[in-house]
């Protein structure tokens, strides 16, 4: 488990957490009060049509006269045109509360996790991060709108027409009412149940959807794998088992709503049993009392759809509320954000510019999920405009020591300086506006390979860009695609291969003009000859820049100012190229066996 899930892993949130939703609420409260207002009145009228039914039954029939059949017509619709007309403003703000929540919720999720540092998007998966900022705010849209306007339908239907029969005929609304504590009983039995059964199969469902993801997007590995088999079978078993608890949901609402039926059959019985005695010029306050009495069931059978419904959107809420609640591992303190500026405000005035400078004081390092250091007492200082090469062994800690630099994470103890201050004291905007960084797992945007290239420098000219594209010897790429530059590249860069996303993630790189250079074994997906282009023009760009490159292949390397052989997160050799192989230590052997290894597939590939 992750600490971020530790830190998810908490309390289940009292009254179907909706205290969580009501600050989102808040700025709709006016839109709402009308919506409720609006739904109330509409009920009223609801409540009124039966006493219509009661008039036509006792004046017309009973007394067979049609004198204000006019004026009981005109009423009637008058009535049924106000309660559309009702209905139609509150459904429709009910509507646009609901969109505009659903956008306010969506916003705050995304701006959140932008906020969120490297390591977050690290240890949870795009798809369960997706699900939360799509499918768990616009449940929870629905909730604040749909389920409010309900309720107030329901709620003050049910008030409202114990209080007309109360009014009407007080001696048979009560024993009417009688049955009600009787309904109360059943619901609070069924609904136990109901609620544990509820959870169960929510547990289920996201057992199932993460399953699914899984299946999705590792749908390559299981082919290769040939373990189709086994994941139809796990998911099978899962949806198997679903269907059994949704089949006993169905069964425990099939008896509840049969239960519910007999109750209001009863109370019918009630009524025609006791209502007897009402004599026959009454005839329409008795059918009123019918309608009435079957009519107040409606809500008793609402509010237990409604509560599952509470429970499933309890989740959803949980879930947003506790992104909303995460804390990045790394966050600027309250002075450097009142300096500094934060992402969506960044006090640019305020940034010093950077040079270039990097040091690391007595760094000791641990992943906040790992239990061994990776860096102990590491002491390291890059003086600006140094090219840095950086070899060792996968797991060494080369990716490890760049991340920190980069202030993706930060020392468990001592310090990382920027410029001789600690990189604490400004802020993650104003260094990462300086680094430029090319990784192993290129990312691209979907959308056109120059929006792409923008993303380095908004304001970058057709001349600056074509001049990055050469640099890199990414113009060929560009040069294959049948729109140019304005070819889409589909989504996260998919349409190119690793090596064509690396080289277009160079030159954005470029585009950005770096103080710093970043570059996280950035060739390994690109064949030797366009390696071998690259690595003219890494030598040109880096003139003037401090670089870390972490090296793939070793003969990239020889003109770095230094190189740091890294092993176990200790820096076991540093030195030049010459200086490294005369000493014939460890980055000779790695040297040579990859000399060696080089020679041979090169042997394979010239036959
Ligand atoms: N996000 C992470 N959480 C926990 N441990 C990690 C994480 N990333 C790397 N490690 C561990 O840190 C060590 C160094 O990893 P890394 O710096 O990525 O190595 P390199 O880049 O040299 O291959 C490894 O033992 C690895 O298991
Ligand atoms: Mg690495």
């Amino acid at each position: 488990m992750s600490h971020y899930e530790k830190q998810e892993e908490k309390r289940s949130l009292p009254f179907f957490g909706i205290g969580k939703i009501l600050p989102y609420m808040k700025k709709y409260s006016f839109m709402l009060i009308i919506m409720v207002f609006f739904g109330l009145l509409s009920t009223g009228i609801d409540l009124i049509v039966p006493q219509f039914q009661r008039y036509a039954l006792n004046h017309f029939i009973s007394l067979k006269t049609l004198d204000t059949l006019p004026w009981f017509i005109l009423g009637y619709l008058v009535i049924i045109g106000l309660m559309g007309f009702l209905n139609y403003f509150s459904c429709a703000y009910a509507m646009q509360t609901e969109v505009s929540m659903n956008r306010d919720l969506r916003d705050a999720a995304f701006n959140h996790l932008q906020t969120l540092s490297f390591s977050y998007f690290n240890q949870n998966s795009v798809g369960y991060i997706h699900a939360r900022v799509i499918s768990d705010t616009s449940r929870i849209g629905s909730l604040a709108s749909w389920t409010l306007m309900d309720a107030t339908w329901h709620m003050s239907y049910l008030v409202g027409s114990v209080v007309v029969m109360l009014m009407v005929n007080t001696k048979l609304a009560l024993l009417v009412i009688t049955i009600l504590p009787l309904v109360v009983l059943l619901f609070s039995l069924f609904q136990g149940k109901l609620i544990r059964i509820n959870r169960e199969v929510r547990e289920l469902n996201s057992k199932i959807t993460s399953n699914f993801n899984e299946g999705i997007t590792g749908a390559k590995t299981i082919k290769t794998l040939v373990i189709e088999d086994k994941m139809v079978n796990d998911f099978v078993n899962d949806t198997n088992a679903m269907r059994k608890k949704s089949m006993r949901v169905a069964h425990l609402r099939g008896m509840f709503s049969t239960t519910l039926n007999i109750a209001s059959s009863l109370a019918l019985a009630i009524v025609l049993w006791r209502g007897g005695y009402i004599a026959e010029s009454e005839v329409g306050t008795f059918s009123m009392f019918m309608s009435y009495a079957q009519g107040m069931m409606e809500p008793v059978r609402w509010l237990i759809d409604a509560i599952s419904e509470l429970i499933t959107t309890q989740v959803n809420i949980e879930r947003f509320s506790r992104l909303m609640e995460t804390k990045s591992d790394v966050m600027d303190s309250p002075e450097v954000i009142e300096k500094y500026g934060d992402t969506f405000d960044p006090k640019r005035e305020n940034w010093e510019p950077i040079k270039g400078d990097i040091e690391f004081c007595d760094v000791d390092f641990k992943y906040p999920d790992g239990d061994e250091y990776v860096l102990e007492n590491f002491n390291l200082k890059i003086p600006f405009g140094s090219n840095i090469a950086i070899v060792g062994e996968t797991g060494a800690g080369k990716s490890t020591l760049v991340n920190l630099v980069c202030r993706f994470f930060e020392p468990t103890r001592g310090q990382v300086l920027i410029d001789g201050r600690d990189a604490r004291e400004r802020s993650q905007l104003w260094l990462h506006s300086a680094i430029g960084y090319v990784l192993q797992t290129p990312h691209l945007f979907s959308g056109t390979i120059r929006e792409n290239l923008l993303y380095g420098n908004p304001n970058a000219t057709e001349e600056q860009i074509n001049e990055a594209l050469k640099l890199v010897s990414a113009e060929e790429v560009v040069a294959r695609m049948e729109k140019g530059l304005d070819s889409d590249v589909g989504e996260g860069g998919d349409m190119l291969s690793t090596g064509e996303k690396q080289l277009i993630s160079f030159a954005r790189a470029i585009l950005a003009d770096p103080r710093i250079l970043v570059l996280d074994e950035a060739t390994a997906s690109v064949d030797t000859i366009t390696e071998q282009k690259i690595q003219n023009a890494i030598e040109t760009i880096i003139n003037g820049r401090t670089s870390l490159v972490i090296a793939h292949r070793l003969s990239t390397i020889k003109n770095a100012d230094l190189i740091l052989v890294v092993k176990d997160g200790k820096i076991i050799e540093r030195g030049r190229h010459e200086e490294l192989l005369k000493a014939r230590g460890h980055y000779y052997s790695l040297y040579t066996r990859q000399y060696e290894d080089e020679a041979t597939s090169s042997l394979f590939t010239a036959q």
